[in-house]
């Protein structure tokens, strides 16, 4: 049986405005990507990547084109149901962390279920299990300033799957990390993927960590392309590519 998409943009552009000027950040984009898929977006600074995540998270809204999520647009959701679709289907993990410094590791992770009106005990327990699972049992008292880069992204991920979400965005979740810690958080998000067959979808700049996903996109200047044909289109087009016709 053919797979369906659960994400798929139609031709979606993003326009930021400024005072004096307009910045095109995303310029007619159009993919899909299926249930349980793991997906790299790559592609140089400035090209677009986390405005697209920002739309593919309910972040943000397309200025034209179509964001659908199981075949609905979001565009034409209310903000009440976008809410729920980000804090029940969707996990985000960040470069950055992005975690509350005053709150311990377990505080963190029951966090979003507090929205989703867990019980307190429910998501001690949840929490409690999920960091477990990090290999964070002796860490669960401990504020973000108390972990290392690596715990604290590890705490990210416990929290992004604290409702259980089908879907999980990471905007270069190994960015900040050495290279053997960030290969340790790809390991557990290919686990996430291959034993717990979540979507993924992972920003990154770094080829070694893009080769673990199944399907790769690139983005170039806000247009898409899904294999290295498309990145010498845009050489030729830029003019940066000599030598054979054009
Ligand atoms: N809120 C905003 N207002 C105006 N311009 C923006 C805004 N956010 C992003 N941009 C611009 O849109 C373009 C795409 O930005 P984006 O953050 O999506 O890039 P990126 O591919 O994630 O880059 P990086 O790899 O550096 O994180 C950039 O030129 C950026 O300056
Ligand atoms: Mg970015």
């Amino acid at each position: 049986m053919q797979k369906k998409p659960i994400i798929e943009l139609r031709d979606v552009w993003k326009t930021y405005r400024m005072e004096q000027t307009e910045v095109n950040a995303l310029r007619g984009v159009s993919f899909a990507i299926n249930e349980d898929e793991f997906v790299s977006i790559q592609g140089p600074s400035g090209s677009g990547k986390s405005t697209l995540m920002h739309l593919v998270g309910c972040l943000d809204l397309p200025t034209k084109g179509q964001v659908l999520l199981d075949g609905h647009d979001i565009s034409k959701l209310k903000e009440s149901a976008l809410a729920t679709i980000r804090g029940k289907r969707i996990g985000f993990v960040f470069q950055a962390f992005n975690l509350i410094p005053t709150l311990t590791a377990m505080e963190n992770v029951m966090l979003p279920m507090i929205f989703n009106n867990v019980s307190r005990w429910q998501r001690e327990k949840t929490a409690a299990e999920l960091l477990d699972d990090m290999g964070l049992k002796d860490r669960m008292h401990h504020k973000p300033n108390q972990m290392s880069g690596g715990e604290q992204q590890r705490v990210a991920i416990a929290r992004a799957l604290s409702n259980d979400p089908e879907v999980i965005l990471a905007d270069e979740p190994t960015g900040n990390l050495d290279s053997n810690t960030g290969k340790h958080i790809m390991d557990l998000i290919m686990h996430l993927s291959t034993v717990h067959k979540k979507t993924i979808i992972m920003v990154t700049h770094d080829p070694y960590i893009a080769s673990f996903a199944k399907k790769k996109i690139v983005i170039v200047d806000g247009e898409v392309g899904h294999d290295h044909e498309y990145l010498k289109r845009i050489l030729w087009k830029n003019g940066t590519h000599h030598g054979g016709k054009k």
